[in-house]
């Protein structure tokens, strides 16, 4: 039986909405399976910002820390954000998570439901056979480099010429980089024992490096094929032959990017969930971030539009991987696949001949059969 601690911050826009679902899967969880789940909450990005002043207080950020995993729904919105122009923003509440809770490995699955492919943009058959995982660096690179002038600042935009200038700092260290390719070759090693690492060495010095540390990281990974990849050619074999890929390595803005784009082989951004993992370990396993990749989307909020599935198949990696609750994860994954297989859709993943049902049904629909199998 699991007592653990989980802190839930539900952030913006349509994150409130499809964090409660996630939260109601992991409720009928300790229901069905006896555990006891302490929950939680917080205030992240614009009401944080609104009541507290700042995007994440201290006092959340402690409770994080106190905590043996996180589930977040999303922060941003562009109305408030763009009023407040210099102040606090909202994505400033998932960089302090990451940096400070050293979370350096961002893992997001992509693995298309076979009943599902035609929510997909691309043929049914291109998506054959596909189930990558990407790990994605979460904090250095460019999010978090250093300028010369001012030290532990990133970026900035300069007005002291007749022209204004803006310069952003890529900066990773030799270990920055081992830490998360090294993840990337152990979880490889558990699949099908194969490294694609994606870069621009063509360009950059960092991905120089990058790939220095992926060759002698590989050496103490015989069994394991690896191969370089260069970011440009990757958004295209991502279309062109997604099956290829296993274990997809790569830097922080690289893994952003291309992970919204590898979504769409699933047929929405709104399926892909996601884990961030550093190095503090919990009783049962690793202290972690768990939310789904997409933002607060504020096109369709409060409509129950949102598809919550990102959301509760982050439910279950912080069940797999923070808990140590690996068969309840699975159960999770199950009901959700079930629900897709009966034709239940929201409408981001509908297609003919499938019922769309909206945020609330969808989730209701995945806590019934959980609790039924
Ligand atoms: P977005 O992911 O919020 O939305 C992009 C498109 O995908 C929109 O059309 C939206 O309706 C759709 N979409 C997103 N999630 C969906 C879901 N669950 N179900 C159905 N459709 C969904 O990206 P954006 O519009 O570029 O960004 C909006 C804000 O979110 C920005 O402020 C951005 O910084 C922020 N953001 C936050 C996170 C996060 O908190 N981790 C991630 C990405 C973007
Ligand atoms: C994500 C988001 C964030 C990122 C934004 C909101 C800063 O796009 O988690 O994928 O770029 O990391
Ligand atoms: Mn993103």
């Amino acid at each position: 039986m699991s007592n653990a601690t989980i802190t839930v911050l539900p952030g913006d826009g349509v994150g409130p909405e499809v964090t409660s679902q996630a939260l109601q899967v992991l409720r009928a969880v300790e229901d069905l399976y006896g555990h006891t789940f302490t929950v939680h909450r917080g205030l992240v990005g614009l009401d944080a910002i609104e009541e507290q002043g700042v995007a994440i207080s201290d006092a959340t950020f402690e409770t994080c820390a106190h905590s043996d995993a996180i589930l977040f729904g999303a922060v941003g919105g562009l109305p408030a954000a763009a009023k407040r122009a210099g102040g606090p923003r909202p994505e400033q509440a998932l960089f302090r998570l990451r940096k400070e809770f050293g979370f350096f490995a961002n893992l997001r699955p992509v693995r298309p439901v076979e009943a599902m492919y035609e929510a997909s943009p691309l043929k049914p058959e291109y998506l054959k056979g596909t189930d990558m995982i990407f790990v994605r660096e979460l904090s250095a690179g460019l999010y978090y480099g250093h300028l010369d002038s001012v030290p532990g600042k990133p970026s900035e935009i300069r007005h002291n010429g007749q022209e204004a200038e803006a310069v952003d700092t890529l900066l990773y260290t030799e270990q920055e980089i081992e830490r998360v390719v090294r993840a990337a070759f152990e979880i490889a090693a558990g699949r099908r024992r194969k490294v694609t690492s994606v870069d621009k060495a063509n360009v950059l010095s960092s991905s120089v490096l990058w790939r220095e540390v992926v060759e002698r990281v590989a050496r103490d990974h015989p069994t394991v094929a690896w191969e370089h990849m260069l970011v440009d050619a990757c958004a295209m074999q991502l279309i062109r032959d997604p099956a290829d890929f296993d274990v997809v390595v790569t830097e922080n803005l690289f893994g952003d990017i291309l992970t919204d784009e590898a979504s769409m082989l699933t047929g929405s951004i709104g399926m892909l969930p996601s884990a961030s993992l550093g190095v503090r370990r919990t009783e049962a396993g690793m202290f972690g971030l768990y939310e789904p990749i997409h933002g607060s989307a504020p096109d369709i909020v409060g409509q129950d539009k949102a598809n919550p599935i990102g959301a509760v198949l982050s439910a279950a990696l912080l069940l797999r991987h923070s808990l140590g609750l690996t068969r309840e994860a699975a159960a999770v994954e199950e009901a959700v696949e079930d629900v897709l297989r009966e034709g239940y859709r929201t409408v981001d993943i509908h297609e003919g001949g499938c019922t769309v049902v909206g945020t609330s049904e969808m989730g209701q629909r995945i806590r019934h059969k959980l609790t039924r199998s």
